[in-house]
């Protein structure tokens, strides 16, 4: 990585400023490093792969231009951050974390570790120098969300311990307190976001994710699989509108110290969404409901709703998604054909390390 000035204010694209993105080779991570990368900054990635798609760093190396301010470290980042100086990037964005149902279900304990102590060996990186850091959260932390739309103040439920599903909340939750935790004691610029559902390309189905599953199906001709009675809803927002955001939030001082919902308000049901996806893609594929007994393993719990307040968001950075429904299932549909293989490949891979079990979800 090149060595610049440090560059406090984060807030403008006008100087360069050195970037470290955990889970960076993510989903959204990726987007995010092409964003930053386009306006001008250096993005450095520690990531393990271990839901990251390999071809992501490619595809964000597209252009020329990004290619030498863009460095990724293969690896954990418990391993990796000990080895790097926090003195040589102005921000980090934690993104890495065990994510999607079917992985939470299945490995508890990987879900339970990853979330919770890399989150804190990441906040003492970032407390070392007292970089600006943007914490990953989620809309699970609300639990059984008590009211709809879901505001960041109000009380979370979760459901017994016995159901593994609420450890990725729970992981999540002790974040968000790890974080508020530094700010407070430690004056730490930390702000935490809890994303809603976030689609778009280079998303991955195989840990549980509802519309890759879907846009894939309708693309094969195959059923469309919806749980229960279809009537649970949600609300996607595309990663090119939630990306967008990230930077405003960790570059806004205003922001420190606060928990923002990040996502779209307008709401959809599972069934709607299986009927969209079919029409937009002109399939032949047909709806199935799956009762839920047959859906989900033991230790499951669906949501009947979920769906954000946005007024602190758009109040902070007047958050306005742009990006419809329908174009994203298009241009999830148009690049889900390059990687069909490389997908393939890697969830057998990680098939041969879990025990085989049928959990899906709403997400
Ligand atoms: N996509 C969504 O709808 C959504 C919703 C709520 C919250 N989130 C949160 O957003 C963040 C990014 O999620 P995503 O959807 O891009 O998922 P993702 O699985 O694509 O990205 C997570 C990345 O972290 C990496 N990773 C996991 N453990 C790691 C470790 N110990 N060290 C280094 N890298 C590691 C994975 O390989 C992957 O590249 C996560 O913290 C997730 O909890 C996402």
């Amino acid at each position: 990585m090149q060595d610049l000035e440090p560059n406090r204010d984060i807030s403008v694209d006008a100087d360069p400023q050195r970037v470290l993105i955990t889970g960076g080779a993510g989903f959204i991570g990726s987007h995010l490093s092409e964003l930053l990368l386009d306006r001008g900054h250096h993005v450095t990635v520690v990531d393990n792969f271990s839901t990251g798609l390999r071809s992501n760093p490619g595809r964000v190396r597209s252009v020329a231009a990004r290619h030498p301010r863009y460095q990724v470290i293969e690896g954990g980042v418990s391993e990796v951050l000990p080895t790097l100086d926090p003195a040589r990037f102005d921000c980090v964005y934690h993104l890495a974390a065990a994510v999607g149902v079917r992985l939470v279900v299945e490995k508890p304990i990987h879900t339970i570790e990853t979330n919770i102590e890399e989150t804190s060996v990441v906040l003492r990186f970032a407390a070392a120098r007292s970089l600006p850091i943007l914490v990953a959260s989620t809309s699970e932390v609300y639990g059984k969300g008590v009211r709809v739309p879901m505001r960041e103040d109000d009380d979370v439920v979760y459901g017994a311990t016995s159901y593994s599903r609420w450890c990725y909340a729970c992981s999540k939750a002790i974040d968000e307190y790890l974080a508020l935790a530094y700010h407070r004691e430690s004056a730490l610029p930390a702000v935490i976001v809890r994303f809603f559902n976030t689609v778009g390309p280079r998303q991955i189905g195989e840990y549980g994710m509802v519309l890759p599953r879907f846009v894939r199906a309708a693309m094969a001709g195959e059923d469309l699989e919806v749980h229960g009675d279809g009537r649970q809803s949600r609300c996607f927002c595309d990663v090119r509108d939630v990306v967008r955001a990230l930077p405003m939030l960790l570059g806004n001082p205003a922001c420190a110290g606060g928990v923002f919902n990040l996502g779209r308000d307008e709401i959809i049901s599972i069934r709607e969404l299986a009927e969209l996806v079919v029409s937009t893609l002109g399939s032949r594929s047909r709806i199935r409901m799956v009762p839920y007994e047959k859906a989900f393993a033991a230790g499951f719990d669906d949501l009947a709703v979920r769906q954000p307040d946005l007024t602190r968001i758009r109040g902070a950075i007047g958050f306005a998604p742009t990006i419809p429904l329908v174009q994203t299932i298009r241009d999830l549909a148009a690049e889900l054909v390059e990687r069909e293989g490389e997908v393939a490949d890697m969830v057998a891979h990680e098939a041969s390390n879990a025990a085989p079990a049928s959990v899906r979800g709403s997400r």
